[in-house]
């Protein structure tokens, strides 16, 4: 098992700000019903940036920060499921736009709202082949939000979030990720169906979730992931410096706060600032948390993802 140390971090959001007043305009909804239903306050949209350019983006934020030198990155990882293309991956796009060496690993990861963490967990085991991984979290979400629907359209925004690890001396434990419920809950058609012979247009679908049964289940597998974590570990709650979950719904992480007996204080949340991004949340929180001196790349924090799929898991960097 690999041990690792966190290099560096950074994170981007398009120029776009839009609060929620701004969609009173769009939908029929109120700040005063977002605030209270979700902890929303803004998100941004990208109005001519792609996933990648936010990748980007965050990438030299996090190699600026640490003063890290681009040309020792030997792979990059990026989860996203709103690419810029089918193919090639953002990976690819990242490395291009940074200018590294052809013989880095690129490639990109689908895990939707937990694909940050998968990416760290696979990241980690890569360890052993490759010296210096960028992992990135990144989603241009807007491309599959219907902005006519106001049950979705108000909890997700664009953004990216990066790391950078090699071998060290954190321990990282991992919960895999159960997964129950392919496509009922949450799903975006996209290019589902198929053409044969015919060459007719496939037009994409907008995302769709069935937002209660999916709040059940955030519940379930954040309680779960937490004290599964804190099992392995042999850690006490207090031993853990920071929780950064998915930042898909501040009652999420209340309600299990509430249930585990955890002071909120634990758990760092911005889904005020950004909304849900999936998979760039985890990335991003972690480095607006590493930003406003809540957490230090020596602090012991659990980071935890939950979406689409269903997919789940969790990391505790120790
Ligand atoms: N503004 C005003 N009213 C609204 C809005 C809105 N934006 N959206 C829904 N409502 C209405 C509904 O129509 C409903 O009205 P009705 O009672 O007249 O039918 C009422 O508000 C209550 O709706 P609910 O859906 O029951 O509201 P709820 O409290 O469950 O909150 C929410 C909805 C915020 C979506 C919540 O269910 C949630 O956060 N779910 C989990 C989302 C999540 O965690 N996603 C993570 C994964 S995302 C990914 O993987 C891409």
């Amino acid at each position: 098992m690999n041990n690792i140390n966190i290099l560096g971090c950074g994170y981007a959001h398009p120029s776009n700000a839009v609060s929620n007043y701004d969609l009173e305009s769009i939908v029929e909804t109120s700040h005063d019903w977002i605030v209270q239903r979700t902890g929303i306050e803004n998100r941004y949209i990208s109005e001519d940036e792609n996933t990648s350019d936010l990748a980007y983006q965050a990438s030299l934020q996090a190699l600026k920060n640490h003063q890290i030198d681009r040309s020792t990155i030997d792979c990059i990882i990026v989860a996203t499921m709103t690419p810029d293309y089918i193919t090639p991956s953002v990976a690819c796009l990242v490395r291009d736009r940074l200018g590294l060496d052809q013989h880095v690993l690129c490639f990109d990861v689908n895990g939707a709202c937990s694909g940050f963490i998968y990416a760290l967990q696979v990241a980690k085991d890569l360890l052993n082949s490759y010296q210096r991984i960028l992992i990135i979290g990144s989603e241009t979400l807007s491309k599959i939000v219907d902005f006519t629907d106001r049950n979705t359209c108000v909890l997700f925004g664009d953004g990216a979030g990066a790391m950078i690890i090699e071998k060290g001396s954190h321990e990282i434990l991992q919960v895999s990720n159960a997964i129950e419920d392919s496509k009922h809950v949450l799903y975006a058609d996209g290019l589902k169906l198929t053409k044969g012979l015919s060459n007719q247009d496939v037009t994409p679908q907008y995302l769709k979730m069935e937002g209660t049964d999916v709040f059940r289940f955030a519940i379930k597998v954040l309680e779960e992931t937490i004290t599964e974590l804190l099992s392995q570990s042999n850690k006490t709650i207090d031993e853990i410096d920071c929780i950064i979950p998915h930042q898909a719904n501040y009652r999420i992480i209340k309600h299990v706060a509430k249930k585990l007996d955890i002071p909120m204080s634990k758990f760092f949340i911005d889904v005020q600032e950004f909304g849900n991004t999936s998979a760039a949340s985890v990335p991003i929180a972690y480095a607006d948390a590493v930003e406003k001196k809540r957490i230090t790349h020596d602090s012991c924090v659990m980071l935890i993802g939950f979406g689409a799929g269903l997919t789940y898991g969790g990391v505790l960097i120790k």
